[in-house]
């Protein structure tokens, strides 16, 4: 089984660092953890972390600018070979720099039920403002605040007599089941064939005028008419025995395609027998993948075989 390398930013006491590491070392987990980092040397997750022999890194944020903070931070992300990057209590935000360049792949855990209460004092707000439920939220994180799409949700109830600390007591339990099940989903559906032939289908599906039907075997996507469509995306999952689930599009020629497998042989591939024909494989199992990268590369194949009628309307759509 694939196992992402998961690394784990906090600034605290580390009890969500301390679920998600213990829940790493079951059987069948889907993610190991390879670094817990830290801007507080006094962060009590370090020691834990340390203890089971999980590689500690420690920069403090006094006294440097957030750009230089965060470049000592994504150097040891680095080093340490992380596919995702979890923050588990980070008191820290992220320059917009770094979010873009880790896009896709930063998880945080935000003590709310998101969309309500983003930032702090989020327990005294659900109490104050009479909710029935406080609970935890993931999110993906971009560059806006606690916004990023909201993973996974766990409700917790609010008793008469409930106090911001008693809540959020109760929530942290419910936090320590939420995020490692939260995380394992996330990553392990980046390799999941029918979660991206789903992703794929939506995409290739959203453009005019195309419909699927299975070639040798594989799923794949035409434009134009059932009786004279012509294919302009396949879907390979694992095909030929080779390690990769990807879309397969067309490149204008063999001179495109082969630069872009040397240049960039873990985002490319040229698949068998298609190959031949300027189609390239798009390689889908693997960590952050951009889908709209994904998607600009089966608009482009699509012109490429649509009819004139088709990519003028095309055209035309995009001028507004
Ligand atoms: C959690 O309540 C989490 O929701 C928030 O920070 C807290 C971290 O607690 N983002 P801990 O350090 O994991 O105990």
């Amino acid at each position: 089984m694939h196992k992402a390398k998961v690394a784990i930013f906090i600034s605290g006491g580390g009890t969500n660092m301390a679920a998600l590491l213990y829940a790493s070392l079951l059987d069948g987990a889907p993610f190991d953890v390879v670094l817990v980092a830290s801007n507080n040397a006094d962060a009590g997750g370090l020691e834990i972390a340390a203890a089971e022999g999980i590689p500690t890194f420690v920069h403090s944020h006094k006294g440097h600018s957030r750009e230089d903070h965060d470049a000592a931070m994504e150097a040891a992300l680095v080093k340490a070979n992380a596919d995702y990057l979890v923050l588990a209590g980070y008191m820290r935000i992220l320059s917009d720099e770094f979010v873009k360049r880790w896009e896709g792949r930063i998880l945080n855990i935000h003590p709310s039920l998101l969309p309500k209460y983003k930032g702090l004092d989020t327990h005294k707000r659900a109490i104050d403002a009479g909710d029935s439920h406080g609970g935890a939220s993931v999110h993906i994180v971009t560059p806006e605040l606690d916004a990023g799409e909201v993973l996974a949700q766990v409700r917790v109830a609010i008793r008469d007599d409930e106090t911001p600390e008693s809540l959020a007591d109760r929530v942290k339990f419910a936090e320590h089941q939420l995020y490692p099940r939260a995380v394992a989903d996330y990553v392990s559906r980046g390799y999941d064939a029918d979660y991206l032939y789903e992703r794929v289908r939506k995409l290739a599906l959203a453009l005019p005028e195309t419909h699927a039907r299975d070639s040798h075997g594989s799923p794949g996507f035409r434009v134009g008419t059932e009786k004279s469509g012509k294919f302009f995306a396949h879907f390979n999952n694992q095909h030929h025995g080779q390690e990769h689930i990807a879309v397969l599009v067309k490149t204008s020629g063999m001179d495109e395609l082969l630069d872009l497998v040397e240049g960039q042989p873990d985002v490319y591939f040229k698949p068998a027998y298609y190959g031949a024909s300027g189609w390239i494989g798009l390689i889908l199992n693997r960590p952050g993948v951009d889908w709209d990268h994904v998607s600009e590369w089966l608009e482009r194949s699509w012109r490429s075989v649509a009819p004139a009628r088709l990519t003028r309307l095309m055209d035309a759509a995009d001028e507004f």
